[in-house]
């Protein structure tokens, strides 16, 4: 059996080449196996146009296969030289202001460039002529982090063109985009394909929380500039496959939201993405990087790999906390959980020049092992024994929660209430289900929905016909499908529906959304049901109940009385509607009724605060993993007698864990 691939982001170029034999033994000594190259490399691997040297990474390559160290090959796009920028200038991406954003970081081009594709597709073509007969590489990477630093969206003229091409695509006809768009209104009819607009720089610009431009128009540029990546990254996958079968990924960025991840990743052989817990900008839950996770294994309902996985204090500017002792090793095992088969670490050694001076790695800027280095360490030896637990198992989810990117971009758009957030509301029911202790698939609405009890819905608003029917087809045949305030009200188009709230699901609902109330200047309304009270602070829509059954009613303003939450059966199902926001007490108690009313059971007897469970599958055998994500050590009752499989020790009724501690428990 294979070993599982454990490694670092490697940057030789930076290093005297005398340091790189230390290097790899270094990392041999901690099991790693693999390492990424090259992927901001062009300048030195393309000194001047036309002028190729590989040499330098193929002596770094071969000294790292001495030590059975394999390779992902990065391709350099992300970071165009000098050179072809000063020629060019006309690939730069330009804002919404039409400047253009220049040389001096990276990320600094159009995707629709074809000037740009011109020299991408060379620079990939030698590069996968010169590579195809490495043995040692396993795997290419196209780019890097398509869309980081807000570079999805570019306003030059080449997106224009591009833009009215995949209008005149989508709609063939003129009148049927004025039709979609609703451009009588403020009368912006367009009267050919070729007067079409970019939504740059208007008048409105400034008012707070509202795009002005047309909400048809706005969504179907944020889905063009989202195709526009996929195509770019596909011109890449192209051109490798002409020379070379090893598997392609990209590092893709888990929670961010610019590029429909579900699309970018169909030409990709598998996912991989990059995660950072803790750094200069953001400090992630643990709920929320676990979800990431599960999205990440979700895009493509495959096990993926951590590419750059966070092993030291980072930032650019200012740092992020150290990871304490054993932090690093949870943040393994916590992606191991959800789904991971790799575990990349950004990145070896913090480099000592550069934006990314303070973005430490595995070695400090002196490069001599430490703490950090040891942890590794000791996760590399561990892993290296569970290799064949890992590698092809499942995680076994019973509920799916539906992510969508044209949703998500709606409800950026026009968010409802200046305190509404769409990927914020599924964390909070994704958080609400995992603390009961049931692990979820983050699934798209293209996926088949009959292997779940239960799938969750949240604030879909925008739908078609075909997601009508399918939904109704799950519930009739016994599915529970779970929707709230905003779902079903918009057409896929963006425009709102004429149909009675809520809309597309008024029939299977049983419900009629009477009026709502958007909550604003921090008015709160009382919920009362389930037993408890809990306070909404976003939104509240007011029900009138035809066929469903009130689980909680409004206990405040003038609505006092009328129903908040229903549920209602339909065929051999039912379904919930969840018409206000809850506060996380209240909706982890709802959510234990609907998983627990669907035969749903969880992982663990008790929940513990700040613990989490995932159950695994690989072939017939199951297996619990349980982390502890908290700084002080715990006592869980598991119920049981297993055998834990990271120290061997047989664990009988309940199991202690240290400090950011980890056990792997099988029957
Ligand atoms: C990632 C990126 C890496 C590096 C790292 C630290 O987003 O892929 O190249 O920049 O962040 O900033």
């Amino acid at each position: 059996m294979m070993d599982l691939y454990y490694g670092a982001d490697y940057y030789p170029e930076h290093w005297p080449e005398n340091r790189w034999e230390v290097d790899a033994e270094l990392m041999e000594n901690c099991k790693i196996n693999i390492v990424r190259v090259g992927e901001f490399a062009w300048a030195k691997l393309e000194p001047a146009e036309g002028e190729y040297n590989f040499d330098w990474l193929d002596k770094a390559i071969d000294i790292l296969s001495k030590h059975d160290i394999n390779v992902v090959i990065g391709t350099p796009t992300a970071a165009p030289p000098k050179w072809l920028v000063d020629k060019h200038p006309e690939i730069l991406m330009r804002d919404e202001k039409g400047h253009p954003r220049g040389f001096g970081t990276r990320r600094h081009y159009c995707y629709n460039s074809p000037v740009y594709q011109k020299y991408t597709k060379e620079i990939v073509k030698k590069m996968a002529e010169h590579f195809k007969g490495q043995s040692s590489i396993v795997a290419w990477q196209i780019d890097n982090e398509f869309g980081c630093h807000d570079t999805t969206r570019c306003y030059c003229e080449n997106c224009l063109q591009k833009f009215r091409k995949w209008l005149k695509e989508k709609y063939g006809d003129i009148d049927e985009l004025n039709k979609a768009w609703g451009t009588i209104f403020w009368s912006q009819i367009y009267r050919s394909f070729e007067e079409i607009i970019l939504p740059a720089y208007t008048v409105c610009d400034s008012q707070d929380h509202s795009n002005p431009h047309n909400p048809g128009l706005m969504l179907d540029f944020y889905r063009f500039s989202s195709d526009s990546v996929v195509k770019y990254q596909k011109l890449q996958i192209d051109e490798i496959k002409k020379y070379s079968l090893v598997p392609i990924t990209h590092n893709l960025m888990g929670h961010f939201d610019q590029i429909d991840y579900f699309d970018l990743s169909k030409d990709l052989d598998f996912v991989s993405w990059d995660n950072y817990p803790n750094n200069q900008w953001n400090k992630a839950s643990y709920q929320l990087t676990a979800m990431a996770h599960d999205l990440m294994r979700g895009i493509k309902n495959k096990n993926f790999w951590v590419m750059e996985e966070q092993s030291g204090p980072c930032g650019w500017s200012v740092m992020g906390d150290t990871p304490k002792p054993g932090q690093i090793r949870l943040w393994a095992y916590q992606a191991i959980a959800h789904g991971a088969e790799a575990i990349l670490y950004f990145r070896w050694r913090a480099c000592t020049f550069g934006t990314e001076e303070y973005w430490y790695g595995i070695l400090d800027h002196d490069g001599i092992p430490r703490r950090r280095y040891y942890e590794v360490q000791q996760v590399g030896r561990e892993l290296s024994k569970l290799s064949d637990l890992i590698l092809d198992s499942r995680v076994v989810a019973q509920i799916a929660i539906v992510k969508s990117y044209d949703n998500l971009w709606s409800h950026e758009l026009q968010p409802h209430n200046s305190n509404f957030d769409y990927n914020g509301l599924i964390a909070q029911y994704y958080k609400g289900l995992i603390a009961n202790n049931v692990s979820v698939d983050m699934i798209s609405e293209e996926c088949s929905f009959d292997k779940y009890k239960v799938v969750f819905m949240p604030a879909f608003n925008l739908m078609t016909d075909e997601i009508q029917s399918k939904v109704e087809e799950y519930v009739k045949n016994g599915g529970v499908l779970v929707i709230t305030f905003r779902s079903g009200t918009r057409n896929w188009d963006n425009s709102i529906t004429t149909k009675t709230l809520p809309g597309y699901f008024k029939k299977i609902s049983g419900i009629e959304v009477e009026e709502f109330d958007s909550l604003n200047q921090g008015r709160k309304v009382i919920i009362n049901g389930i037993d408890s009270e809990c306070s909404a602070s976003i939104w509240c829509d007011i029900l009138k109940t035809s066929e469903a059954e009130t689980l909680a009613t409004y206990g405040s303003d003038y609505y006092k009385g009328k129903s908040a939450i229903t549920v209602n059966n339909f065929g051999k199902g039912r379904v919930y509607y969840i018409g206000c926001d809850l506060d996380n007490e209240f909706m982890k108690k709802l959510l234990y009724i609907i998983i627990s009313d669907a035969g749903i059971r969880t992982n663990i007897p008790k929940s513990v605060k700040g613990v989490e469970t995932v159950l695994k599958k690989k072939d017939t055998e199951r297996y619990l993993m349980i982390l502890n994500h908290n700084s002080y050590p715990v006592n869980i009752n598991v119920g049981g007698k297993y055998k834990e499989l990271i120290t061997g020790d047989i664990i009988d009724g309940s199991v202690y864990l240290l400090p950011f501690g980890v056990a792997i428990l099988r029957d």
